[in-house]
């Protein structure tokens, strides 16, 4: 994630394969840097990785991987249109599985 009006470098947000109880799920992860937090800025990026996921990798559901103490990024996927799929064991910690299905979006639109 790059600022437009310095070319800073803030954070990252992208897309990544991560297998979810033996199978292949396309993950929004997303960082962002502390002192810029609460700016949208991970909400933007996520969404546009949730638009690319979609209409270019025409990927069936797209997910987060969130603990679900960590609100703000619970936040970021809600604002994405994401809900709870489930709750699972990842990395041997509690995760919630937010998801959102391609769909969703369509019916949106
Ligand atoms: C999660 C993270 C990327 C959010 O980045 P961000 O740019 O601040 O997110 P946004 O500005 O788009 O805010 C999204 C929502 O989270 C809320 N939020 C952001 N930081 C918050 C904080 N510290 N406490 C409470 N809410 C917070 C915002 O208010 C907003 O919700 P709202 O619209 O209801 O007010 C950032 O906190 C971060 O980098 N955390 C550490 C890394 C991490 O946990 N990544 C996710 C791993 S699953």
């Amino acid at each position: 994630m790059v600022l437009k009006s310095s070319g800073e470098l803030i954070g990252d947000c992208g897309l990544a394969v991560q297998n979810i109880e033996g199978q292949g799920e396309i993950e929004i992860g997303y960082h962002v840097r502390r002192d810029l937090w609460k700016q949208g800025f991970a909400t933007e990026a996520a969404r546009a990785c949730r638009d690319y996921g979609f209409s270019q990798l025409k990927a069936p559901r797209l997910i987060s991987l969130i603990r679900p103490e960590n609100i703000p990024s619970r936040r970021v996927a809600e604002k994405n249109g994401m809900t709870i799929w489930k709750e699972i064991i990842w990395a041997n910690l509690p995760h919630s599985v937010y998801a959102i299905h391609q769909n969703e979006i369509t019916a949106r639109r």
